[in-house]
């Protein structure tokens, strides 16, 4: 047990966390950019601008807290359902984020990943997602997963076209379809099931987000909104998970 925040004087409350089991993929839904901005009279897009800070402020926490999988539930698959106005601003928002931080992530260890179906992306956010994932590809420190044009649905949906074309050309038998195969045919292959997804501005639904890998995930929510999400309250989302009895299914 190691108490890392004694030394942090602006820290309100410390929390002990236990450095050996810090989640190894914490998923985020960041919810509550539109909430906040209405609160202050402000475009929802101020919002979302807003919500990009935090990101970098999670991002820099998670990674010093030893976090090796972060997964940031971006633009989901129904969000093409807002105004135009908005999405529009979403991608201008993910376009500067790539430019911006590319540099950084990549000094940081930061390996940069994308779930989602990104054909549907404007070219310049898909030319800038490929740049930042090849930039980065070698990094090691912690995997920054965003989840773009993503859907939980769509990802088994596409997981189960993938599967039948490939019985269809006899690459795979029917008989070999299982919790492993599939997992190969997901947008997160080879990346563990998170282990704490966490929810702010007070909703507590999961919204088609990681509909497959949160099998055994734990869950924590918040009333805060995204863009007054701190690095505290990340580690007080840890420190409950340290406090939950996992036990997937099995007695101990
Ligand atoms: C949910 O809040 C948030 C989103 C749909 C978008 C999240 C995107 C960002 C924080 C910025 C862009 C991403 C990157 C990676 C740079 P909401 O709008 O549903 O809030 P509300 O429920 O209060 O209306």
């Amino acid at each position: 047990m190691l108490d890392i925040f004694k030394s942090k004087k602006e820290e309100k409350q410390d929390f002990s966390l236990d450095m050996n089991n810090i989640p190894n993929h914490i998923a985020i839904i960041m919810d509550g950019n539109g909430r906040w901005a209405k609160k202050r009279n402000l475009p929802r897009s101020m919002g979302h601008k807003a919500g990009v800070e935090t990101i970098r402020r999670i991002l820099k926490e998670a990674k010093r807290l030893g976090v090796k999988n972060l997964t940031l539930y971006a633009f989901s698959t129904e969000n093409w359902a807002r105004p135009k106005e908005e999405v529009g601003a979403l991608m201008k928002l993910l376009l500067a984020y790539l430019k911006s931080e590319v540099k950084e992530c990549n000094q940081n260890g930061v390996k940069m990943n994308v779930f989602g179906n990104v054909d549907r992306l404007p070219k310049e956010c898909q030319d800038a997602l490929n740049g930042a994932m090849e930039t980065t590809k070698n990094n090691t420190n912690i995997n920054l997963n965003l989840a773009l044009n993503y859907g939980g649905r769509d990802e088994i949906v596409r997981a189960m076209q993938l599967i039948s074309s490939d019985v269809k050309e006899n690459k795979i038998k029917i008989e070999d379809i299982n919790d492993n195969l599939v997992e190969k045919y997901l947008y997160t292959k080879g990346i563990p099931d998170p282990d704490l997804i966490i929810r702010p501005s007070g909703e507590q639904r999961l919204s088609n987000f990681l509909l497959w890998q949160c099998a055994y995930s734990e869950f924590w929510y918040s009333d805060i909104n995204w863009p007054e999400f701190k690095e505290e309250d990340l580690r007080k989302a840890i420190a409950d998970y340290q406090n939950r009895d996992r036990r997937f299914g099995k007695v101990k």
